[in-house]
């Protein structure tokens, strides 16, 4: 996982950055008002591809990486908890801090657009695959299954030496500075380390494959709540582009990918999603 919006590691872009949106919508109140591009897209599509990104759960109170002010990475510098030279430089510092996201994760619910993707994906005829970056589980807990977790997981541990699985170790209640890792049950000298894919890292090999073909062979893809800022995920909605499959993107704010998205919808998720679904069987 590496922070370049430039490169493009499939080599399919989609289109020059001059190339703007073919429409752009605003929508704030809780009784959005779809696009009717969108709305159209959407209830033509049968093989959908969602890619989601932290802004997913904002709306559930989890703190996206980069937005200003609220956003992790503005508060913690990524180079001293999300690497693994991280780690192996002070493994009780990350340790605690992930343990405290798992707290922080585990006491989150899910919104109003996870549940509308999860209604989404239970209407017949409609297969909808959701491909996250998020670390949390809150698109399960709404009742979707994820294909594809590109980032890994915050509850799924393993030894940082075997890489056997661990259960997820106990996460206290109050922000901690340092908590020594888990020892691993089955090799002499591993400690248990979050499942989760850090910069440096390689992206899970099979989740980045089905990722690439559900992009590649979708009616629809919808970019939801991502900066399209860290690579390789942020090449996927390109892939989808590069064959002429709309790509909807819905965020409050101008991303990396914006330029490229065939709809842009100014939203957020648990505004414009609940709305859309909404909208479906709307005559
Ligand atoms: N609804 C939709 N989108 C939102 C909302 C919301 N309520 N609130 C914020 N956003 C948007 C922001 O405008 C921004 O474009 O979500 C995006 C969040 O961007 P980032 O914080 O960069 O998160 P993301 O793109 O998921 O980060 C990618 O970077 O740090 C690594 O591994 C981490 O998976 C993460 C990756």
């Amino acid at each position: 996982m590496t922070v370049d919006p430039t490169s493009d590691p499939t080599g399919e872009s989609t289109s020059d950055p001059t190339n703007d949106p073919k429409s752009e919508s605003k929508s704030d109140s809780t009784a959005a008002v779809v696009p009717e591009a969108i709305v159209h897209l959407a209830r033509s599509a049968r093989r959908i591809t969602v890619l989601t990104g932290a802004g997913m759960s904002a709306d559930s109170g989890v703190p996206t990486f980069r937005d200003a002010q609220t956003g992790l990475w503005t508060l913690v510098d990524p180079q001293d908890l999300a690497t693994p030279e991280a780690w192996h430089r002070d493994k009780p510092y990350v340790n605690a801090w992930f343990l405290w996201r798992v707290h922080l994760m585990s006491a989150a619910a899910p919104n109003a657009g996870h549940h509308a993707l999860a209604a989404w994906g239970r209407r017949p005829d409609t297969d909808l695959r959701i491909v996250t970056q998020n670390i949390d589980d809150l698109h399960e807990r709404a009742g979707s299954t994820v294909l594809a977790h590109l980032h890994g997981s915050l509850f799924a541990w393993r030894c940082d030496r075997c890489h056997r699985p661990a259960s997820t170790p106990h996460a206290p209640a109050d922000p901690t500075e340092r908590i020594e890792p888990d020892a691993c049950l089955h090799c002499a000298f591993g400690e248990i380390r979050p499942g989760v894919v850090w910069f440096n890292e390689p992206l899970p090999e099979r989740e980045f494959t089905d990722a690439v073909q559900v992009c590649r062979d979708a009616d629809l893809v919808l970019v939801i709540g991502t900066s399209g800022i860290v690579q390789p995920a942020a090449s996927l909605p390109h892939l989808a582009g590069a064959r002429g499959i709309p790509v909807i993107e819905i965020d409050p704010r101008p991303t990396e990918f914006s330029p490229f998205a065939t709809h842009v919808w100014r939203s957020t998720a648990a505004t414009a999603l609940p709305a859309l679904v909404a909208a479906l069987d709307r005559p």
